[in-house]
């Protein structure tokens, strides 16, 4: 794989028709860094995670994830990489553990099954989950199980789209520490999100407005774009301003 960038997405496009969801977009992520995707509802977001996941071809531009590009390998990528989506598939009527099995046997994992779960099971901490079925479960809960589930396979880039919406502080916060030591182990973090205390954490950003890239870089060069004293929270309010 590149040794510079877990991903390069270039000039990077998508219209619906005459709408253009994601209209030109470039940056670079670096491996290990975890990486925000903010803005408004329907500035592109999910679209652009979508494209870079293998999912979605591009109308324009080009991207490489893992060292393959996305367009013509997207097998390759999909390999490289694990996916929480907005609605991560758990099956309700599973426990945590046949949640984790079902997946395991999704990836083609085998004789490294039982060690992966016992992985996961550790480090997303789900023993206090014993037996019960997943429907049953909290949501903060159903999200940790959701990330040891997108991670059994040990993707070297991981695509995180909300993962947080709906889950209590106390929860979030044990959710973001996970996060944050798999970044140090050298997982690459692409995630949305709609609360700007978790983005001021991350180590890059790049806002959208309709699709297109508005302001990228650290939190801190972020806020100096926008000017002294400006709040992530105060630069998304005046970005939606913009779309209306
Ligand atoms: N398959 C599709 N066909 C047509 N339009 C689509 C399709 N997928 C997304 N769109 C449109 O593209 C735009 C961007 O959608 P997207 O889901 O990427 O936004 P988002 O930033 O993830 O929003 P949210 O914060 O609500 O999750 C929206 O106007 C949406 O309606
Ligand atoms: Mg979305």
């Amino acid at each position: 794989m590149n040794a510079a960038h877990a991903v390069e997405a270039r000039g990077l496009a998508k219209h619906f028709g005459a709408l253009k969801a994601v209209d030109g977009v470039t940056f670079d992520i670096a491996a290990g860094e975890i990486f925000g995707i903010l803005g408004p509802n329907g500035s592109g977001k999910t679209t652009t995670i979508r494209m870079l996941c293998g999912l979605l071809t591009p109308t324009a531009g080009t991207a490489t994830v893992a060292g393959s590009d996305v367009t013509t390998h997207p097998d390759r990528v999909k390999s490289a990489i694990g996916y929480m989506s907005q609605a991560f598939g758990l099956y309700g009527d599973l426990t945590a553990e046949e949640n984790l099995r079902f997946y395991g046997g999704v990836y083609g994992l085998d004789r490294d099954l039982g060690a992966r779960i016992a992985w996961a099971e550790d480090r997303m901490k789900l023993a206090e989950l014993g037996g019960r079925l997943s429907a049953q479960l909290s949501g903060g809960q159903r999200q940790r199980l959701a990330l040891g589930c997108s991670l059994l396979h040990r993707p070297q880039v991981l695509f995180l789209d909300e993962p947080t919406a709906g889950v209590d502080p106390a929860a979030r916060r044990l959710f973001w520490t996970i996060i944050r030591g798999l970044a140090d182990e050298g997982t690459t973090i692409i995630v949305t999100t709609h609360y700007m205390d978790e983005a001021e954490r991350f180590d890059r950003l790049a806002f959208l407005s309709r699709g297109t890239l508005t302001a990228y870089g650290t939190p801190t060069e972020v806020k100096r774009t926008f000017g002294e004293n400006m709040t992530l929270e105060d630069i998304f309010v005046q970005l939606q301003g913009s779309e209306a």
